[in-house]
């Protein structure tokens, strides 16, 4: 029941229409009994500022921000959390004194679905395909999590280097590795964690993938692709046929979406809840 009481939270972006995040967060507010409600905000291109100080001003409790202000919205905030400034991306605000503070729980959304899932990332050998802004955050979070090296393959080289530079002085050290994506079989021997964060595979291309090559695949023992439409990609599928075990980004989709609900309510979200949303949210995509 909407009454005298209820809070709001809510997503800026635009556009916003296709986004799963009401489901996530109208859920968890019936599940654990609060008294809030989850809508989508399109915001206008030049309006961001307007929309954040605006929310501010009508008690909004938290937002979350998604394409394309993520980086624009850290100029709106009163302060920014650590990971979050150093990526330069902010997908959750929360309502502290005087304005928002500004959280990237993409990242530790991410890492806790690799959490649940089992995976590590200290100490692992990773390759990470990609050097968007996606694998950019993902770069980041192998740094801070101390992952022992990662190789980035970029269809691009000089994107590859920014990034690799960038998160090699972040963290004083030389982890990561920037190579070409045409240069897969330079990597070493050994088997790695892979992280497939470029955009290739995504819905509606579906039977695209950046290396089709077998002898790739058996170099993979874990595969996270970030996509999760289809359910199944491509690149998870040849993980697979080479031994491997594959997930998709759906679960990292989930836990930013909780961790953005335990911020703002100061809560924790049990497992067991996490599972439930997780087969509600297969659903909404029409997966049994
Ligand atoms: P996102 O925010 O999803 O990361 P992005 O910043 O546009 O999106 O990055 C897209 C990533 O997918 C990049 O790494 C891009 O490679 P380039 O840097 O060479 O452009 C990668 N990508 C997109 N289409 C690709 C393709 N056909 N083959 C290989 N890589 C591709």
């Amino acid at each position: 029941m909407i009454d005298g009481r209820t809070r709001l939270c809510g997503l800026i972006g635009n556009p916003v229409e296709h986004t799963m995040s009401p489901v996530i967060h109208n859920t968890l507010a019936a599940r654990c009994g609060h008294n809030l409600v989850y809508v989508p905000f399109p915001v206008e291109s030049g309006k961001l500022e307007e929309a954040v100080k605006g929310a501010y001003a009508l008690n909004v409790l938290g937002m979350n921000v998604t394409v394309p202000y993520k980086s624009e919205v850290i100029d709106c905030l009163v302060e920014t959390d650590e990971l979050a400034a150093q990526i330069g991306a902010v997908n959750t605000l929360v309502r502290t004194q005087g304005g928002y503070k500004g959280y990237n729980t993409d990242m530790s959304g991410l890492h806790r679905a690799m959490k649940s899932e089992g995976i590590r990332i200290e100490g692992e050998e990773i390759i990470l395909l990609g050097a968007g802004g996606a694998a950019r955050a993902v770069a980041y979070l192998c740094g801070a999590q101390k992952a022992e090296r990662v190789y980035l393959l970029n269809r691009t080289a000089d994107k590859a280097e920014r990034v690799a530079a960038e998160v090699n002085r972040a963290y004083g050290r030389e982890m990561v590795v920037p190579m070409l994506l045409s240069d897969y079989r330079k990597l070493p021997d050994g088997k790695f964690l892979a992280i497939q964060g470029t955009s290739v595979g995504l819905s509606p291309h579906d039977e695209d993938v950046v290396i089709e090559d077998s002898a790739f695949y058996r170099k993979i023992h874990t595969g996270f692709d970030l996509i999760y439409k289809p359910f199944t990609t491509r690149f998870m599928r040849l993980v697979r046929e080479a031994g491997g075990e594959a997930c998709n980004g759906l679960k990292m989709l989930l836990y930013q979406g909780i961790i953005a609900y335990e911020l703002w309510n100061q809560v924790e979200i049990a497992e067991e809840e996490a599972g439930f949303l997780y087969e509600k949210m297969k659903r909404e995509m029409g997966i049994s």
